[in-house]
């Protein structure tokens, strides 16, 4: 049998009350810095850097279901990073959000979604 009963490790990544509404948070883990954002009550967990070129998604905007960059105003889709307002073209990685206890954790080994 594969892939059954592999053990998930998953990595903390800051508490839900640490992200506002509508505004990302930087958040780095193990050498890897996310951006994690709050929308619709939902968590989002992507990463900092945008494929376009240096902007840092951290210090976007949230947009409805979207996050703007803040270097050129290009948007990703928060469910499944991908681009969807120019100049960005390129999806973006994002990861599965797992919140327990008020605590926001992913599987930073999860496979990237194919968007
Ligand atoms: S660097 Fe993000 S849109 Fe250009």
């Amino acid at each position: 049998m594969v892939g059954i009963g592999a053990p998930v490790t998953l990595l903390r990544l800051c508490r839900v009350d640490d992200v506002a509404d509508d505004t990302p948070l930087r958040v780095e883990a193990e050498g890897t810095v996310y951006a994690v954002a709050k929308a619709g009550g939902d968590i989002f967990v992507l990463a900092d850097q945008c494929t376009h070129g240096p902007g840092k998604l951290s210090e976007g905007t949230v947009l409805g279901g979207e996050l703007e960059c803040p270097f050129h105003q290009g948007r990703f889709d928060l469910y499944t990073g991908r681009a969807t307002y120019p100049p960005c073209t390129e999806t973006v990685r994002t990861w599965t959000a797992t919140v327990k206890a008020g605590e926001i954790f992913i599987d930073p080994d999860e496979p990237a979604r194919t968007a």
